[in-house]
């Protein structure tokens, strides 16, 4: 999703801005731009694709000293929402060559505020939403407000959520910025003071971060910042020491980001697990804090792989702690009137901690009166902070488009809680506890385990990298599953892939079967597997490419299959009650490796963002 960077007050401002805006690359976006002041000109260079273009054009126009480093500088990288992907499109937008604005978000009412500008003579180069703000500055500078002002006249025309930096000619030393649900930071430094989307993008160079809270609007200078609330009211926020990590996150020595990802799950699993489980059966996870005193339903909202990830803890919460659990989507939670019946707490499930969908349910179920947790990775993020409770999935920054790690240790922790809330609600004793503790501490191991049939599922790969649509099937905790491989094969490899319960088929889906058309199926032996596999031959009969990832006895009784792939042994009760985590893994690989065949960008594919800041 968009990302912004700003200096000022450093004399390699541009360079400074590129690098910051190399940190925030990961997000995904389609074009990249940057704007400067160089002897009372504005100077913007913009280009289409990823920023070494940009990049190379600016040391172009450098040679041909038509670029001028400056002590101001604001960049940009696009993910169109409003607008193609074109250079006219990417940021900064400008108003007569003297403003100059980046922006993330959406202005929703942007086309009546077009209108009027353009009939107040404004001439739009642009189809973006994004354009108002300089062309609105530029009115409200040009009737004689200094620039606080000015900046919070065009807060009064505009609704949406959006996070922007302006600059303007006219206040040379000065940038104004202003955010309502999209991220963003300010950076403290010496005589220098810098804003990103997130402290990431700022953290080389410095580790003193403020971040704005909605409707805050500031002014940075060059040796301060003034920040004000949504009232006008001068305000003080909190400094934040950050560490600074990003400079440090390389793929050491993968292909891409994704693959170490993949990789890295069982040496970074044990940090999730550790800050869990205390003296191998301890769980340290405050249920008080959580909202569920006593006995009531839990609801669980989230995006994506997130999703899938509540989806499965509502399997295991139900199964082992007897509690009713209500999962939804984060971005239907919102618009419609949910009952809270029953309800005392919430859990959103973020990765980023930034996904705007998830942060409006979380503020939504405030304004209900639930109580509002998180599980995050990004701490700090907004989610994070405006959760009452966090639970941190600790596994370092993920930077590959494509949830692993995340996906994984998010369900560690709702494993985890469900046997909190079984021990709470006597559904467990201690012996199980200490049995169920037990099999998340064998998890880092299961894992690597599973990570060796790393060349079984390439050549399910090849088999498969050529077709048209692939269908994922599972039951019970592997429905979610099914899903999940599904989304991570569409969005890396773009083949159409669908993930249903197995059971469901026969009620329509199946009239999607025709010759080939692979049918993956992950299963381990639970006493159910018969049903699956019952499902599994009616898509054989009907001439699909069968494809079962399976422990043996499911391989033994499918044996109709036409790939198998045999998974490690593993006990009986722990695989099959922690399957979801196991299959993780293929589903994982599968996509990988379909991806790579294909060719296509792994850790950044096509329209999709890392980090997703709007509605
Ligand atoms: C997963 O591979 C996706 N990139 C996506 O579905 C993601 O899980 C979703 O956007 C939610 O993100 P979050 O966990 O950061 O909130």
């Amino acid at each position: 999703m968009c990302g912004v960077v700003a200096v000022i007050g450093k004399e390699n401002a541009s360079q400074l801005v590129i690098e910051g805006l190399k940190k925030l690359e990961y997000r995904g976006y389609d074009s990249a731009g940057i704007a400067s002041e160089a002897n009372g000109l504005l100077q913007i260079v913009k280009s289409e694709g990823k920023l070494f273009k940009l990049v190379d054009k600016i040391s172009r126009l450098s040679n041909e000293k038509k670029y001028f480093d400056s002590s101001i500088a604001l960049g940009h990288t696009r993910w169109a929402t409003h607008g193609n992907v074109n250079v006219d499109n990417a940021h900064p937008l400008t108003s007569e060559n003297r403003i100059a604005v980046v922006h993330n978000g959406i202005i929703e009412n942007y086309e009546i505020l077009k209108e009027d500008l353009i009939s107040e003579g404004f001439v739009f180069k642009s189809q973006t939403d994004t354009e108002v703000l300089p062309h609105l500055f530029m009115k409200y500078i040009k009737l004689g407000n200094d620039f606080l002002k000015a900046g919070r006249l065009v807060l009064q025309d505009i609704k949406g959520a959006f996070a922007f930096v302006a600059m303007s000619l006219d206040f040379p030393n000065q940038l104004f910025v202003s955010r309502n649900s999209s991220p963003l930071a300010i950076g403290l430094g010496e005589k220098s003071n810098f804003v990103g989307s997130d402290a990431k993008s700022i953290d080389h160079l410095t580790q003193r971060i403020i971040y704005l809270e909605d409707g805050d609007h500031a002014l940075v200078n060059l040796d301060g910042i003034e920040i004000f609330d949504k009232n006008k009211n001068k305000i003080n926020r909190k400094i934040i020491n950050i560490k600074a990590e990003i400079g440090l996150i390389t793929k050491g020595g993968y292909r891409h980001f994704m693959e170490k990802e993949i990789f890295e799950q069982p040496s970074v699993i044990p940090q999730t697990i550790s800050n869990l489980i205390k003296n191998n059966s301890e769980i340290n996870i405050n249920l008080r804090r959580l909202g569920i005193e006593t006995k009531s339903a839990l609801l669980i909202t989230a995006a994506g792989t997130s999703y899938y990830a509540a989806m499965v803890g509502k399997y295991w919460i139900e199964h082992i702690a007897d509690l009713p659990v209500i999962v939804d989507l984060a971005s239907e939670y919102r618009y419609r009137k949910p009952s809270i019946f029953g309800q005392t707490s919430m859990i959103v499930i973020s990765q980023s901690g930034e996904s705007l969908d998830t942060l409006m349910a979380l503020r939504y179920a405030k304004k209900l009166g639930l109580s509002t947790n998180s599980i995050v990775n990004v701490e700090g993020s907004t989610i994070d902070r405006e959760a009452e409770y966090s639970l941190y999935t600790r596994v370092g920054a993920e930077i590959g488009v494509a949830s692993t790690k995340s996906f994984t240790s998010q369900l560690i922790i709702l494993f985890v809680i469900s046997i909190a809330l079984g021990e709470k609600f006597n559904k467990l004793q201690s012996k199980k506890i200490h049995r169920f503790c037990n099999y998340v501490n064998k998890l880092p191991n299961a894992i690597a385990q599973m990570l060796k049939i790393e060349d079984k599922i390439k050549l399910v790969a090849q088999n498969i990298k050529n077709s048209k649509s692939i269908i994922f099937l599972g039951r019970g905790l592997l429905y979610p599953i099914a899903l999940e491989g599904a989304l991570k094969l569409k969005e890396i490899s773009y083949i159409h892939a669908e993930g249903f319960a197995a059971g469901e088929m026969k009620h329509g889906p199946i009239a999607l079967i025709e010759d080939n058309v692979p049918v993956i199926m992950f299963l381990v032996s639970d006493g159910n597997e018969d049903k699956a596999i019952s499902n599994l031959q009616e898509a054989y009969s009907r001439g699909a490419k069968v494809i079962l990832i399976g422990d043996r006895k499911c391989i033994e009784k499918a044996s109709f299959a036409h790939l198998k792939i045999e998974i490690p042994n593993f006990e009986t009760d722990f695989k099959s009650l922690l399957s979801p985590l196991l299959m993780a893994i293929p589903a994982q690989l599968l996509a990988y490796h379909v991806a790579n065949e294909r060719g296509t960008d792994v850790d950044q594919p096509r329209n999709l963002a890392k980090s997703v800041t709007v509605e």
